[in-house]
């Protein structure tokens, strides 16, 4: 008995000890990966949190958050600012606090930070995300750098606020999975520090509604517009190469690119924040008979949650803008992209189908896929081989220094990669040479 005592308490010390040995090779582990220039990973491929919200601090400017970014007029930025949530440094500090909370999701795996990672251009860099129980959507997760700037969020623009749209992938079961908010609340709510940060913050205890509120306050502070295009734009006529000189006119004239993203000193962001179908969807979708399912799906349950569902897991994602406003011409239309720091949030579009911006180009130059819902701006542009490299060499442009080194990692990776397969090029399309009842 008391050898059996003895021998238990002996297995116990050696257990422990092995737990300690193993957590600090773990710890050096990390360490060492991490000044070799390797990134620690977490759950779901993603940096550990540790480490995404150590590279942020070295990210952010030093100045004061709550104050207009360097280059905006403070009174068009404070225009971008809800009354009910003013930008105070308490609620910047509890946002950020919640934008790597694992504790958010169902199983403790999934924080915002996942699928918008620091590391990776503030999304995951997949195709489409994987949320709780390695589940799979059906969307490119769309970076969250500049968001404060956009008219509308998602893809579809279904929520019309941060705020808003913070509080939705708690929520979606394939996302963080918490069956309501009220169980997200819970999850956080007994910890004195969040207590006493949502006092000092909002004034009230832990709550949903200012969960989403201190989420968006944070992403607010995530400006990144400091391109060597933005340079150019300014004056600076060294900032970008010749080639991409070429390009940006390229982009206004015969790419036609400007109508729908347009890009200048006053909108940098690069999009026009309306809806277009540019025939991505088209090319593996039949709208007639999803939208008829879509119609019928939304009588049955109008709910926004419901919605959001239909959006991220099911084949009605295709049909885009549509589910939002049951309009014909919003069939298989989506927001037109940010072009700014596009180089580092590859893959592109919204089922993130498109692999480079190569094959980006491509897409256009065939005048993207024919179909019945096909914005009138889309056609072929018979660009060469030249001008469609003039135009990638631009699009590198758009990425804000802080990023200069992914953007030239990318840069090489995806010109390696494209000049391997080109799998949407089509120059019968692109010259008009063959048209597809011709082939
Ligand atoms: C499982 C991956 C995943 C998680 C977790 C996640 N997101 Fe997203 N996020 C996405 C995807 C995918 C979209 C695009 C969905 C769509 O458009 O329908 C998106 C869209 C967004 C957008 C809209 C961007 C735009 O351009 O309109 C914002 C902002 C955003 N997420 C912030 C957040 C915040 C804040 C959290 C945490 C509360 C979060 N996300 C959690 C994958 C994720
Ligand atoms: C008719 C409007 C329209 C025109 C013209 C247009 N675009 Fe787009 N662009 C969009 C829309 C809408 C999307 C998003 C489509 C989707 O997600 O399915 C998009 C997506 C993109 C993307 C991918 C963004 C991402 O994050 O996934 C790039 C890059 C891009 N466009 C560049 C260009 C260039 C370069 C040109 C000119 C050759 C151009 N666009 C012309 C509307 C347009």
């Amino acid at each position: 008995m008391r050898i059996g005592r003895v021998l238990s308490e002996r297995g116990l010390l050696e257990i422990t000890r092995c737990v300690l040995v193993g957590a600090v090779l773990l710890l050096s582990w990390n360490a060492m990966a991490a000044t070799a220039g390797e990134i620690p990973k977490g759950d779901h491929g993603a940096a550990t949190m540790e480490h995404q919200i150590s590279e942020l601090a070295k990210l952010l400017p030093a100045g004061d958050l709550r104050k207009a970014p360097p280059g905006f007029d403070p009174v068009v930025w404070d225009a971008f600012i809800p009354t009910d949530n003013v930008l105070t440094l308490d609620r910047v500090k509890l946002g950020h606090k919640l934008y790597f909370e694992k504790r958010l999701s169902a199983d403790g795996t999934v924080a915002c930070a996942t699928c918008h990672d620091v590391t990776r251009g503030f999304t995951d860099q997949l195709a489409v995300s994987e949320g709780i129980k390695d589940q799979n959507g059906r969307r490119n997760a769309p970076t969250t750098l500049n968001v404060a700037l956009l008219q509308t969020l998602f893809l579809d623009g279904r929520s019309p606020t941060l705020e808003h749209q913070a509080r939705l992938p708690i929520v979606n079961p394939i996302e963080m999975g918490m069956p309501d908010g009220a169980a997200a609340v819970n999850a956080i709510g007994d910890d004195a520090e969040y207590q006493a940060a949502f006092r000092k913050a909002y004034g009230r205890p832990v709550n949903y509604e200012d969960i989403g509120r201190a989420i968006a306050a944070f992403e607010r502070t995530l400006i990144f517009v400091d391109s060597p295009f933005r340079r150019f734009l300014a004056g600076d006529d060294g900032a970008i190469s010749a080639e991409a000189k070429q390009g940006w006119v390229l982009f206004n004239e015969k790419g036609r690119c400007v109508t729908c993203h347009p890009i200048n000193t006053s909108n940098p962001l690069g999009t026009d924040n309306r809806f277009h179908n540019i025939g991505v969807s088209a090319r593996h979708q039949n709208f007639g008979v999803l939208a008829r399912q879509g119609l019928s799906a939304l009588q049955q349950d109008p709910s926004e949650q419901k919605l959001d569902e239909l959006a991220l897991s099911t084949d009605m994602s295709e049909l885009g803008r549509f589910m939002v406003t049951k309009n014909r011409p919003d069939i298989g239309a989506f927001r037109t992209s940010l072009l700014l720091n596009i180089a580092i949030t590859q893959p592109y579009m919204h089922d993130g189908s498109i692999e480079t911006l190569w094959d980006v180009m491509d897409h256009y130059n065939k005048g993207g896929e024919p179909n019945l819902f096909l914005d009138g701006g889309i056609e072929p542009l018979a660009l060469t081989e030249a001008e469609i490299d003039q135009l990638v060499e631009f699009l590198f442009t758009l990425t804000d220094e802080r990023f200069a080194r992914q953007n030239n990692r990318q840069r090489d990776r995806q010109r390696e990669q494209a000049r391997k397969e080109r799998p949407l090029r089509d120059d019968d399309m692109a010259f008009r040479l063959k048209l597809a009842f011709e082939k």
